[in-house]
This record gives structure tokens, C-alpha cells and sequence, in this order.
């Protein structure tokens, strides 16, 4: 099954638990940084933003924008958008209108704290500023999003200085097939933000990602399947909806930010379909498997609410062969790409495996 060397397994590890502590503090420190929340609203933003989670989606961001070249502290900001994002879906999906959930990352949902007006004015929050911070990754004077503008904390500890690339050594080990290649020009960084034109790019992706044809409409489209038969070619386009299409933009853009193009992006694109893919099948495997402490939400309910899930349409044993089948195409996506990311394989490896 696995896929990753061991020393990748192992930069994998280092890169998630270094990788989590800098989204983390970046989250912090530039949401307490917005100017203009009423507290109300702030309180709920902070309380599921802050609430934790695996971070995965901003760490595949910045595993493929930093392993490809890409420097400075709008790569951070734009990673850090795909978290905004991913929690206001969250925050929606709880409500009693869709899936009526309690738990969320280990703690009560936002509605079941704040009522469901606020739950659903924090999401939509989240989302507008999701698109704000990644615009404000080309750092575009007078925004108050801009990476290094004067409402961003600016302390030595502070994440708008972030102080060394953080992909361990294996992305560019020397022996590694890379070797021999001239290394990627990293972007132009003064400090100052992205390229503006990639980050427009970054924006369109995002946002067909996000939108009706992506996140939004798999969410439509999950709640209608509730209760009836689906066929498996459903159930894909609800999990590529749903879950798959955020997670294959989180590595389109870290690609699109670092100036990948053509094959090199197309190929890490289909990289993350997959992986997005693989995802959801795990969720739903975790969903009958899994325990409330390490999920941090409900196990069970996909059952007792009807949910068209992978082990309700081929059973548990099928389910996870097609994981695996997902992880393994996943994989061969990656081992195919021009200029080695060794972390996503493992990436790979580690989604299939987890249990949280
Ligand atoms: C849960 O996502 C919702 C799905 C899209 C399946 P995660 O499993 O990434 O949740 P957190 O962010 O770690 O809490
Ligand atoms: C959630 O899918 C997808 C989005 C939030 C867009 P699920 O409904 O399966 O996620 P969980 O199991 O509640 O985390
Ligand atoms: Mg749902
Ligand atoms: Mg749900
Ligand atoms: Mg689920």
C-alpha cells in the first residue's frame, strides 16, 4: 500500500507538524488582525477557525507552492484562505438544515453556540475573507488584507516573517531524481506579495472550485441523494463536488503561485482530483470505523441520516479497495511529475491511512 519511501514518511511527518504550527499562528494572529468585525461575528469566526482541525488543505498548498520555488508570505496567506474556506463549509454543513450536527472538531457546533443566524453569518464571513486574504497574497497596496500591511502584526514571532522554507530536504535531495536540474526560479519576493497576474489565476480557480460547480453544488447534490439509491458514477461527482474539488484546488494554486504550467500543472492537478477523491472515501469509511474522540464529530450519522456514502453503496470491503484504487492513481500522478515532490506521495500514503 504504501507508497513513500520511509524518509519521506518520516519529512512528511516533520513537514505536517511544523507546517500546522505556522498555518496555525497565521490564522490567529491575521484573524485577530481584521479590522471592522463586530464582535458578535468575530467571536463565531474565531471560535471554528480556532477550534483546530488536520489543516490539510492549506498544507498541500503550501507543500507544492514551497516545494516548487514559490517564497514570502503571500504563499502562507493564500494557504491560509483554503482554511477560511474549508471551515465555513464546515460550519454550513453542520447546520439543521443540512447534515444537523452537534460536534465539530471536538467541540459543539457553532450553531449549537452562537444559533443559526450567526452560524450562518460567520460562514458566509469566512467565505468573503477566504477570497480576500488569497487576493491579498499579491499584496496590492491599500488592501487591508496586504500581506505586511500595518494591521498585520509584525512581531519577530509574528507569521508575516516567516523565517525558513519548511519543505524538508527530500523535495530536492540531492541524489533525488531532481538532481541534475536546474533549480525553479523562486518567485520575485520583496516582500511585497505574489505576482499579481498568478494570483488573479489562483482567484478563478478558487472560485470555480468553490462555487456551484464545485464545493457548493457536490453539497446540493449530496443532500439530494439522501435516502435514494445512487450509482457509484453519482457518488463520485457528489465526492469530487463535495470534498475533491477544495482539495484539488488547494494544489492547483500552491502550482498556479509558484508559475507552474502546462503538463507540470495539469499532472498536479489530477494528483489532487484524486487525493480529494480518496478524501471523501476515507471520510466515509471513518464515518462507520471511526471513534467520536479521534474524529472529533459524530460517527454513525451517515447511516441514520440515509447519506449516500461509499460503504452504503458498495459495503466496507469495496470501499476500501476503491480507496486504495483513488490512492494509487493519486500516487502514479505524482510519480509522473517533471520536477519530483517526494511529500506527496507520502501525502498520499498518510490520507489513506488516517483515522482522524
Ligand atoms: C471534514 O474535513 C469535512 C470533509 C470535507 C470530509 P476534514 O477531515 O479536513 O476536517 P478538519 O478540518 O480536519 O476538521
Ligand atoms: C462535508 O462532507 C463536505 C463539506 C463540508 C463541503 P461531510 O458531511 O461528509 O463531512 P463531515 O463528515 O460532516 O465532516
Ligand atoms: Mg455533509
Ligand atoms: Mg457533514
Ligand atoms: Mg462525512
Amino acid at each position: 500500500m504504501a507508497g513513500a519511501s520511509r524518509e519521506a514518511a518520516s519529512d512528511l511527518g516533520i513537514f505536517l507538524r511544523e507546517g500546522k504550527a505556522r498555518v496555525d499562528r497565521a490564522l490567529g494572529d491575521w484573524l485577530a488582525a481584521e479590522p471592522g468585525i463586530p464582535d458578535g461575528l468575530r467571536a463565531a469566526m474565531t471560535y471554528s477557525v480556532a477550534a483546530g482541525g488536520k489543516r490539510i488543505r492549506p498544507l498541500l498548498c503550501l507543500l507544492v507552492a514551497e516545494g516548487l520555488g514559490a517564497v514570502g508570505e503571500g504563499v502562507l496567506r493564500a494557504a491560509c484562505a483554503f482554511e477560511l474556506l474549508h471551515t465555513y463549509s464546515l460550519i454550513h454543513d453542520d447546520l439543521p438544515a443540512l447534515d444537523n450536527d452537534d460536534l465539530r472538531r471536538g467541540r459543539p457546533t457553532s450553531h449549537k453556540v452562537f444559533g443559526e443566524a450567526t452560524a450562518i453569518l460567520a460562514g458566509d464571513a469566512l467565505q468573503t475573507l477566504a477570497f480576500a486574504w488569497l487576493a491579498g497574497a499579491a499584496g496590492s497596496p491599500g488592501s487591508p488584507s496586504r500581506p505586511g500591511s500595518p494591521s498585520v502584526p509584525s512581531s519577530p514571532s509574528s507569521p508575516s516573517s516567516p523565517s525558513s522554507p519548511s519543505i524538508p530536504s527530500s523535495q530536492s535531495r540531492p541524489g533525488s531524481p531532481s538532481s541534475g536540474r536546474s533549480a525553479p526560479a523562486p518567485v520575485p519576493h520583496s516582500g511585497s506579495g505574489l505576482p499579481s497576474e498568478r494570483v488573479l489565476e489562483a482567484v478563478r480557480v478558487f472560485a470555480a472550485a468553490t462555487g456551484p460547480a464545485g464545493m457548493v453544488g457536490g453539497q446540493l447534490l449530496d443532500l439530494a441523494a439522501a435516502g435514494r439509491a445512487v450509482t457509484l458514477d453519482d457518488l463520485r461527482a457528489i465526492h469530487r463536488g463535495k470534498t475533491g474539488a477544495l482539495l484539488a484546488a488547494a494544489v492547483e494554486v500552491g502550482a498556479v503561485l509558484a508559475g507552474a504550467a502546462g503538463p507540470e500543472r495539469a499532472r498536479l492537478r489530477l494528483y489532487g482530483e484524486e487525493l480529494g477523491l480518496l478524501f471523501q472515501i476515507v471520510d466515509d469509511i471513518l464515518d462507520v470505523v471511526g471513534e467520536a474522540e479521534a474524529l472529533g464529530k459524530t460517527p454513525g450519522k451517515d447511516a441514520r441520516q440515509g447519506k449516500a456514502t461509499y460503504p452504503a453503496v458498495v459495503g466496507l470491503d469495496e470501499a476500501r479497495r476503491l480507496a486504495r484504487e483513488a490512492h494509487a492513481r493519486a500516487v502514479a500522478a505524482a510519480r509522473g511529475l517533471p520536477r519530483p515532490l517526494p511529500l506527496l506521495v507520502a501525502m498520499a500514503d498518510y490520507l489513506l491511512t488516517r483515522t482522524s
